[in-house]
């Protein structure tokens, strides 16, 4: 007991110091109220790490990867005997696996931190989706959100290159010819994209997006988000209350956990955890190069890009989508993602009270999971108009009769709730400050 009291005090007055001599409080994110000491709060925070983890270890990946389609990488010649007539890309990577010390865990780790952080960036945007928190004040953070969004695809499609390989060198030419089809700005991206239009120019310039333009839009849209996250605040819990109030005060503040260094910490033993996972996963499962570009006895492998694009992979399947069809659809959803915040304009932020949006992403989400699934099991596989109707419209039929008979319901209990309370004067429970009452919410209600 008496080592516990003098370890506390003592690193009491060692981070009393650091505070002092730093100015930390100043520089450090706003405060947080308890409660949000859960991971769902954190999620954002949770794509931030497997970010930093992506660029650490990006880093060491490039002190031995060579971006080239010339046999030109002596060492793999050595590494790899007869393969030394492969592309240097693919030379390098197969080096970096066989001959450097954790070379194989490093970039197996780099790659599977690609699909960690693909899905925690889903999870966070799915989060927010239902949880209402586009809603005002916080429609600019949801924009730079989803532009966040783009670019981390983006990171993923120009990695998948980068070994050089059959399969994603396949993959990407189905991904350009999509992407050069986009309205407006495909007439820009394939010049840009394809430079000479040689395979060295396409490397070199998927290189380049990936480990320098990308990553540098990334870091500023991450400081916009983090920047307009620090000026609201966190997003209170979802609610039905329309006049809930979505910001703290200064005051409010003040009472609340500081950021440095009970927050931080919070946030860092989720880190390690999550590196500790990548590694534990990458070293019982190792990541294993497929055959390079070019390579004769692979005249017939699959094109396949990585999980989070076979969905588009298997819309362009489907009989009588065009690759402009599959790209007029990714559009829409685009849209209507970037646009939410101005569509969805209920003041309410509890998913029951919003079933045409928890609608429309239920489909969205379980369209995803099964054009995945089905893009991963048949992939190339040409798809008759009766299959697709038979496979989604079940889906859409289940989704709208589940959520219009739960508002329905829901409608009538609420009701009774309301008209239960009003008369009472109960304060809505929630430890988030709302400053308005059950009446005032019947109210509200009558005129919204
Ligand atoms: C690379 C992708 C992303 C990163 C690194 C990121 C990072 C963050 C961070 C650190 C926060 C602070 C709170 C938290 O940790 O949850 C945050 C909040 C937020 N993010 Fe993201 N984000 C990303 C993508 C997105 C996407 C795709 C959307 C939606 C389209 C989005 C919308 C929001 C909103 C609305 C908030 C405020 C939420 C609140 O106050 O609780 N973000 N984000």
């Amino acid at each position: 007991m008496g080592f516990e009291r003098w370890f506390n005090r003592t690193l009491n007055q060692v981070w009393g110091f650091v505070e002092d001599r730093t100015g930390m409080p100043k520089w450090a994110l706003r405060p947080q109220p308890e409660f949000t000491f859960k991971p769902s709060y954190w999620t954002g925070a949770f794509v931030v790490n497997a970010f930093l983890y992506q660029v650490i270890s990006g880093l060491l990946l490039l002190l031995y990867y060579q971006p080239s389609v010339n046999p030109t990488y002596t060492a793999c010649g050595q590494a790899a005997g007869t393969l030394s007539s492969s592309p240097a890309a693919w030379c390098s990577t197969y080096y970096i696996i066989h001959s450097v010390p954790m070379g194989q865990l490093l970039l197996s780790t780099h790659l599977y931190g690609a699909y960690a952080m693909i899905f925690l960036a889903f999870v966070h945007f799915y989060r927010g989706y239902y949880l209402g928190v586009y809603k005002a004040p916080r429609e600019f953070s949801w924009m730079v959100g989803s532009l966040l969004m783009l670019v981390t695809l983006g990171m993923g499609f120009t990695g998948y290159l980068l070994p050089y390989t059959q399969i994603s060198l396949n993959a990407t030419n189905v991904g350009l010819v999509l992407a050069i089809r986009l309205p407006y700005a495909g007439p820009l991206l394939g010049p840009l994209i394809l430079s000479d239009g040689t395979g060295q120019g396409l490397l070199s310039r998927m290189f380049a997006a990936h480990v320098l333009l990308l990553p540098l839009a990334l870091g500023a849209l991450l400081y916009a988000h983090i920047a307009l996250f620090e000026s609201h605040g966190i997003a209170p819990p979802a609610t039905s209350d329309p006049l809930q109030r979505r910001r703290f005060t200064e005051e409010e503040d003040k009472k609340h956990v500081p950021f440095m260094p009970h927050i931080l910490f919070y946030i860092t033993k989720w880190a390690l955890l999550y590196i500790g996972l990548l590694l534990g996963l990458a070293a019982l499962w190792p990541w294993t190069l497929p055959t390079y570009a070019g390579d004769l006895s692979a005249a017939g492998v699959v094109t396949e890009p990585d999980w989070y694009f076979l969905w588009v992979f298997k819309l362009v399947d489907f009989e009588g989508v065009t690759p402009v069809i599959a790209v007029g659809v990714t559009t829409v959803i685009i849209l209507y993602v970037l646009f939410l915040p101005f569509l969805d304009r209920s003041k309410r932020t509890h998913p029951r009270d919003r079933p045409v949006f928890l609608f429309i992403g239920s489909s969205l989400l379980e369209m995803f999971v099964l054009m995945t699934v089905w893009g991963g099991l048949t992939p190339g596989v040409s798809i008759s108009p009766m299959l697709v109707a038979e496979r989604l419209g079940p889906l859409f039929a289940f989704n709208a009769l589940f959520v219009g008979l739960f508002y329905w319901r829901y409608q009538k209990s609420y009701r009774a709730r309301l008209a239960a309370q009003s008369g009472m004067g109960a304060q809505r429970p929630g430890a988030y400050p709302t400053g308005t009452s059950m009446p005032a919410v019947a109210e509200a209600r009558a005129h919204d």
